[in-house]
């Protein structure tokens, strides 16, 4: 099926990745975000004029349905973040398995043609083996990739059980322009960029050899429409990535070369639920969908770079907070 002339529904439109979702989807598609601004930013929806925005929460029921109701397609998003669930596993509950199942509801009912479920490698927890493919086990370390679990099984489940025409899209890490620097959302690219552009120390949780696949944005936002365009995925899932292992202290080195950076860097305990590995096997997206992730990690660094001297209040920080926002602030009642 493809996506040109519909009427899509993207939930977490607001949202880093979902801002740059829309930027490819408007070129050919009336796109509505349906976003509560929680994290999520009108920023990354300048020069969308013609985006329809609905400010509303995915789990309230009326809102979402009369949302999806105006769509053919819809992209579900709408997340509460990693750090988030290491403080507040109700709320990533809630949000992330609640909200999925209330935009499920809506869509079954409206009878969409396509549901995107766009989920996370964290459901599949350390790697077991290396690369990882869509059958590795899922055995998620963090609340946050339980909660992702849940909704990728809640998508399938309606698939099976009712025929919504779903799929669900596994991305690996995604960098690029206007990912979260600060705050809880902050991801590790991002921050260390900007620490290292002040000359600040850059800090890594454990010794730095814990490894992630990182995926240029622009690369995950194709990847993500060639899903839901595939026909043969319904009811399966893919993995979008770069299919590249790089380690957490790598970067923080290639960084530093790349900014000429004078930051020194500091080790800090592990982060509780860190996954040790993760590098996608990518040969269903490149089999199945024909995707290849063109950014490779030193030239992505580098645009991101260029990207952020070019914007420098994109994330400034507040001075000696970052390396504190996963702290869990509150025992789970
Ligand atoms: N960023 C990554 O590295 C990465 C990697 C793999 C998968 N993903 C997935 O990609 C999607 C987008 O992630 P992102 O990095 O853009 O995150 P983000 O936090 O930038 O975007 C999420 C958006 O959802 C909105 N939102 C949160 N709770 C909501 C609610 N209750 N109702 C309505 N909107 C709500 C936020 O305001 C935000 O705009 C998520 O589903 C995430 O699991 C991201």
């Amino acid at each position: 099926m493809l996506i040109k002339g519909k009427r899509v529904l993207v939930t977490g439109g607001a949202g880093f990745v979902g801002g740059h979702l829309v930027d490819l989807l408007a070129r050919h598609n009336r796109v509505t975000v349906l976003d509560d601004f929680s994290v999520g930013s009108r920023q990354n929806l300048v020069g969308r004029e013609q985006v329809a925005v609905i400010e509303a929460d995915v789990r309230d029921r009326q809102s979402t349905r009369a949302a999806v109701e105006q769509a053919d397609v819809v992209f579900h998003l709408a997340t509460v973040c990693l750090r988030v669930s290491l403080s507040d596993p109700v709320l990533s509950h809630d949000v992330n398995d609640i909200g999925s199942l209330e935009v499920l509801l809506a869509a079954r009912e409206c009878g969409v043609d396509r549901f995107v479920y766009v989920s996370s490698s964290e459901v599949y927890g350390n790697a077991r083996w290396i690369p990882m493919d869509e059958d590795h086990p899922t055995l998620p370390s963090t609340p946050y990739g339980a909660s992702k679990l849940a909704g990728e099984a809640m998508t399938l489940s309606f698939h099976h059980t009712y025929g919504l025409p779903a799929v669900v899209v596994r991305p690996f890490n995604i960098y690029g322009p206007r990912s979260h620097a600060e705050g809880p959302s902050g991801e590790v690219i991002p921050r260390f960029v900007q620490r290292a552009l002040a000359n600040r120390p850059m800090a890594i949780f454990g010794d730095g050899q814990q490894t992630r696949d990182f995926t240029w944005v622009e690369d995950t936002v194709r990847g993500i429409v060639l899903a839901a365009e595939c026909d043969q995925l319904l009811g399966d899932c893919v993995n979008i990535a770069r299919g590249e292992e790089v380690s957490v202290l790598r970067l923080a080195e290639l960084i530093t070369r790349l900014t000429r950076s004078r930051s020194p860097i500091i080790h800090l305990r592990d982060r509780p639920g860190d996954v040790r590995r993760h590098l996608a096997n990518v040969d269903r997206a490149r089999d199945v969908l024909g995707f290849d992730a063109a950014v490779g990690i030193e030239e992505g660094i580098g645009r991101y770079i260029a990207w952020v001297k070019a914007h420098p209040t994109s994330g400034t920080g507040r001075r000696g907070e970052e390396v504190k926002n996963w702290e869990i602030s509150a025992a789970p009642g």
